[in-house]
């Protein structure tokens, strides 16, 4: 039995129902669809790409991707999260977060850079966060969103494609797919 590579069913449902408490109401962007959708495809990816690296914590991975914008989204405290998932899911979710009190431009670089000091299982929740949201983007933003959009994959590619080959090349796949929008 190969069991250090799993993810427990329990701890997905804990972390599924905070989220999903935490982030009630509240609707993916341009849509009205609830936004524990989005928290669904990101830990899908992430397990996905779990049958590919035996070696990495499950639960972990499994729980930031959940719980991933709990803290820059809701008002859920870093004590809270600590407190019934553990300090490991708890600091991998707080440098998930954006830290709002710097400049919009600087953000996604700094995030990383955060993100990079981080065990690689947090990288792989923000590649999967990424190949999520490189979606048709709504019709509102202009060519220039779209393609700042484009960049910052592209960024999170460069810097934190190395935690996982498989989410890597899916992550390239979906920027390729994307080009064409910002064209
Ligand atoms: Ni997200």
């Amino acid at each position: 039995m190969e069991e250090q590579n799993k993810w427990s069913q329990e701890n997905y449902i804990s972390a599924y129902k905070f989220a999903a408490d935490a982030h009630r109401g509240q609707e993916v962007p341009g849509t009205d669809i609830p936004y524990i959708m989005h928290l669904s495809f990101v830990s899908m990816e992430v397990i996905a790409a779990l049958d590919f690296h035996p070696e990495r914590d499950g639960n972990l991975a499994v729980q930031c991707a959940l719980l991933h914008d709990t803290l820059e989204d809701t008002g859920t405290t870093r004590e809270q999260l600590a407190e019934k998932f553990g300090q490991y899911v708890a600091h991998g979710v707080q440098a998930l977060s954006k830290n709002k009190d710097i400049k919009k431009t600087d953000r996604m670089i700094e995030c990383i850079g955060r993100i990079k000091q981080q065990p690689e299982e947090v990288w792989m929740v923000k590649l999967a966060d990424r190949i999520t949201n490189l979606q048709p983007p709504p019709g509102n933003w202009s060519k220039e969103k779209i393609g700042d959009y484009l960049q910052e994959a592209v960024t999170i590619h460069e810097y934190l494609g190395g935690a996982s080959g498989y989410l890597s090349s899916r992550l390239l796949e979906k920027i390729d797919g994307y080009r064409m929008y910002a064209r």
